[in-house]
């Protein structure tokens, strides 16, 4: 199966057929003019606008904050995708963005962010009915949502909606300043090396990830994609470098991995992407050298912090953060919800 890239031209046609609109009166009186009080959800017709979506969800959750570089990347991985803005007063004060991904065909996944000052005028409404039309003309009816662990009103406003947690992410951050580089002590016969000191390795790699991605919690029935998509979508996008990707070796067997996700929109920060072993190298502390040479390069390469977030029922990567000194910090309630019953 291969990822079907979507230049988003079609959606972007379906849109325009009719922008999503709350607050005003009748809508043939507001085509093509924005007036005071009015919320107008459209789709992104250009990247400018896309843009402007992603400042809202920069703004949002600035601890998340990510590129243009990395948006477009993960747009060409979904097999289908919408990015909205809500324009309040003919400002930008609101994103969507909606996807279906090739290893959850069953449901979309939604990332709807409202800058606080624009909050509670109907433009989470306006997003959440144009998002559920999207999804309806896509004969689907189940919505993933995601909101900030610290964020009540937000988790409240969802479940006021029908949403109801499906599985929770802890958040943890490391100071590097706060720390000395721990030692890299793998167990005998297992070496640390980066990817880019291996490039030959990366179909080693996916068999790591075969086998570790389906025992990360809340990852247990996705569709593996093939080696070919795997390698463009999870380890090749712009924040993806195989000098930040660790690898275990048993002789020339990858035995586990370490990869972090890199962003220029946060150039102090390093997020821990993708940890993994496979099943018979567990227990080891073969997991515990890895993240200890991530550490070690995070440090040395002038980065400031190091964040993730762990489903919390996943006990051994959670003790090993923990044991490292990571402190908790904001997480993710992922949620799951019906479309709103007003289609437009
Ligand atoms: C998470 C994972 C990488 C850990 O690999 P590992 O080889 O078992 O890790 P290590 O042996 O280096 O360390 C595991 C630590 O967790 C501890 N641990 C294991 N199970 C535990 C549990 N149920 N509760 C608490 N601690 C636990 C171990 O005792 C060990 O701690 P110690 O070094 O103080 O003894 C591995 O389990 C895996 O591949 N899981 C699937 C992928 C995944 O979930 N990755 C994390 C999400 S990115």
């Amino acid at each position: 199966m291969r990822v079907r890239k979507v230049s988003g031209d079609n959606t972007v046609a379906a849109f325009n057929q009719g922008s999503f609109r709350r607050g005003g009166p009748q809508p043939h009186l507001w085509l093509g003019r924005i007036v005071a009080g009015m919320v107008e959800v459209r789709a992104c017709a250009d990247e400018r606008e896309e843009q402007l979506s992603l400042d809202v969800y920069n703004a949002v959750w600035s601890h998340d904050a990510i590129t243009m570089d990395e948006v477009r990347h993960f747009k060409a991985a979904t097999t289908d995708h919408v990015d909205l803005v809500a324009w309040i007063d003919g400002k930008p004060g609101g994103s969507a963005f909606a996807a279906i991904m090739p290893h959850r065909p069953e449901l979309v996944f939604v990332l709807s962010t409202v800058l606080s000052e624009h909050r509670a005028r109907g433009a989470g409404t306006a997003l959440y009915e144009a998002i559920s039309d999207w999804t309806r003309e896509r004969e689907l009816d189940v919505l993933e949502a995601v909101v900030s662990d610290e964020d009540t009103k937000s988790l409240a406003w969802a479940e006021r909606r029908g949403f109801a947690e499906d599985r929770r992410e802890k958040g943890v951050a490391l100071r590097l300043a706060d720390i000395d580089p721990p030692r890299v002590e793998p167990p005998e016969g297992i070496e640390i090396v980066s990817w880019a000191e291996r490039p030959d390795l990366a179909h080693g790699i996916y068999e790591v990830a075969l086998e570790a991605n389906p025992d990360v919690p809340g990852y247990e029935d996705e569709i593996p994609e093939p080696f070919e998509d795997w390698l463009v979508n999870d380890m090749q996008g712009s924040g993806d470098k195989p000098e930040a990707t660790f690898l275990a070796l048993a002789g020339d067997e990858v035995v586990g991995y370490a990869k972090f996700s890199l962003t220029a929109a946060q150039p102090k920060t390093a997020h821990h992407d993708m940890t993994g072993l496979k099943r018979a190298w567990r227990g080891r502390g073969i997991a515990r050298a890895l993240k200890a040479t991530q550490i070690g390069w995070a440090k040395e390469h002038g980065y400031e912090e190091l964040r993730t977030r762990n489903d919390e029922r996943n006990a051994p990567i959670r003790h090993l953060n923990r044991e490292f000194g990571y402190q908790p910090t904001t997480g993710r309630i992922y949620l799951r919800g019906p479309l709103s019953a007003s289609g437009s």
